[in-house]
């Protein structure tokens, strides 16, 4: 008897990917492309949304080809993202008015101190749970108004449509029918009120933005339309943030239960159940999904460069060929490290939230070599998931267990390992690491019947568990050089 499928589309900030999961739940095919990364200005990140929506298109071509899959086998899609990259495109022809504004962008720092400065960000921190920074799609929206010729007044008119990237993919693939988000997409825009789960009016009236251009906001398990594959028409019934649905693929249906993701950037979740609960330590309040009527809450820490540090020794100082040779690197410094690098290309994301800050390199000596550089990029990546997980336990009171990590990196035994001395805290990684890929697949699955919620938590087998074994003095001591090098980051660029 032939098998039955969920398609999960996950299209991150560096390529569009399409998976392939049968039945039982394992991914049988994956297929990736790698699209272009536009830097106009120092600061400004782009992408071109024609290029996300054809590689997407492309790699679920060819991931249906490869593994001969027919349409009929194919049950639902789910469809996950990278969140708060902005889109505005004509609802007539169909066409972006610009190019996607990615959440790395920091361009719009002047109107954020600008929302401060007239007094909105508890207004802002009350209704959407977030602090204001131009990571979230809200001020992209308004510069995009300012900035192309008649935007605005076509906005107002009702020609243009907002999305972030789920809303872009879906409106294409339902041919413009469905103009929808769920709640965890619309919970990153800056725009969206996470109790009483609407758009927020007073925000949109600060920013200058009409309601009517923003997305119908549906429950994560949800019919978003269908997308047509060689005349079959294949539901589309999952839909998250790629964060949101990392924490669903890694079965944290529990409160108190947390993943950090090594991706792009490097973002830790801990679900906090039905209630949102507020931080004190420069966390993010977030929808992690809507499901069965109930919407769950989450802890967010998020840090802007985590795997794009170790691109950027690949593409940009062009000391390694491949980001896998940065752990072959680190391994070569015998003894201590004593240069610390400081990713902040972005600004710095929790718990600092410095849209000023930028990157440096500190303790350089005559003999410093490029193998320093590669380990001190890689340690970077976890002194930042420290400061993270210091603020949620603050926060929570409750010390981590342990931490369930995946993305990309989490395959860097180096990185996990001095993650885990770092932290003096296991570290679990699971055996599938593809957490973000299979939450939207599950998400879909369970949407359309296939699964349900306590089949999908089943089957989580740890691939390896990382014991600390560093000395308290030493970590003491590491730790408090990372801090102060990232004091002195701070405010550079203001
Ligand atoms: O908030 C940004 C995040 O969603 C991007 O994720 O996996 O593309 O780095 P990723």
């Amino acid at each position: 008897m032939k098998d039955q499928y969920i398609i999960s589309l996950d299209q991150g900030t560096t390529s569009s990917r399409a998976l392939l999961i049968n039945s039982k739940g394992k991914i049988v095919g994956i297929e990736q492309e790698e699209f272009e990364q536009i830097f106009p200005e120092p600061g400004w990140v782009e992408h071109d949304p024609t290029e996300i929506l054809r590689t997407q298109l492309e790699v679920l071509d060819r991931l249906l080809q490869k593994n001969k899959v027919t349409p009929s086998e194919i049950k639902a899609i789910g469809i996950t993202n990278q969140r708060e990259t902005t889109v505005v495109w004509d609802r007539h022809s169909g066409k972006p008015v610009y190019n996607a504004i990615v959440w790395q962008d920091t361009r719009t720092s002047a109107i954020c101190e600008d929302l401060k400065n007239r007094g909105l960000s508890e207004h802002i921190r009350n209704r959407t749970g977030l602090v204001i920074d131009s990571y979230f799609s809200a001020t992209k929206i308004k510069w995009i108004l300012d900035h192309v010729e008649s935007a605005r007044e076509k906005a107002e008119k009702g020609d243009l449509l907002f999305g972030t990237v789920d809303s872009w993919l879906i409106w294409n693939m339902t041919k413009g029918k469905i103009h929808a988000t769920d709640y965890s997409n619309a919970s990153r825009t800056m725009l969206f009120d996470i109790v009483k789960l609407r758009w927020d009016d007073r925000i949109a009236e600060e920013l200058r933005i009409p309601v009517k251009m923003l997305p119908e906001v549906r429950p994560s398990i949800a019919d978003f339309g269908s997308f047509d594959i060689q005349g079959e028409k294949i539901p589309v019934w999952g839909v998250a943030g790629d964060q949101q649905a990392a924490l669903f693929g890694q079965g944290c249906f529990k409160k108190g239960t947390a993943k950090n993701t090594y991706g792009t950037g490097c973002f830790m979740l801990m679900n906090t159940g039905e209630d949102p609960q507020f931080s004190d330590h420069g966390l993010l309040t977030t929808i992690a999904w809507g499901i069965n009527g109930k919407v769950y809450y989450a802890l967010e820490g998020s840090v802007f460069i985590a795997g794009a540090a170790i691109q950027w020794l690949r593409d940009g100082l062009q000391i390694i060929e491949s980001v896998e040779e940065s752990e072959e690197l680190a391994k070569k410094v015998t003894g201590e490290n004593p240069v610390y690098v400081v990713p902040a290309f972005a600004g710095l994301g929790a718990p600092y939230w410095d849209m000023y800050a930028r990157g440096a390199i500190f303790g350089l000596t005559r003999d410093t070599g490029k193998n320093h550089i590669a380990r001190a990029t890689l340690e970077s990546l976890a002194y930042q998931t420290k400061d993270i997980i210091r603020a949620m336990q603050n926060d929570s009171g409750t010390k981590l267990m342990n931490l369930r990590v995946d993305g990309g990196a989490c395959a860097n035994n180096f990185l996990m390992q001095f993650q885990a001395d770092i932290l003096n805290t296991e570290v679990l990684r699971p055996e599938n690491i593809e957490s973000t890929a299979m939450g939207a697949a599950f998400m879909a699955g369970i949407g359309v019947g296939m699964w349900t919620q306590e089949s999908v938590s089943s089957n989580k087998k740890m691939e390896r568990i990382f014991t600390p074994v560093l000395r308290k003095a030493k970590r003491k001591e590491l730790y408090k050089g990372w801090k102060k090098a990232v004091k002195r980051t701070k405010n550079w660029y203001e």
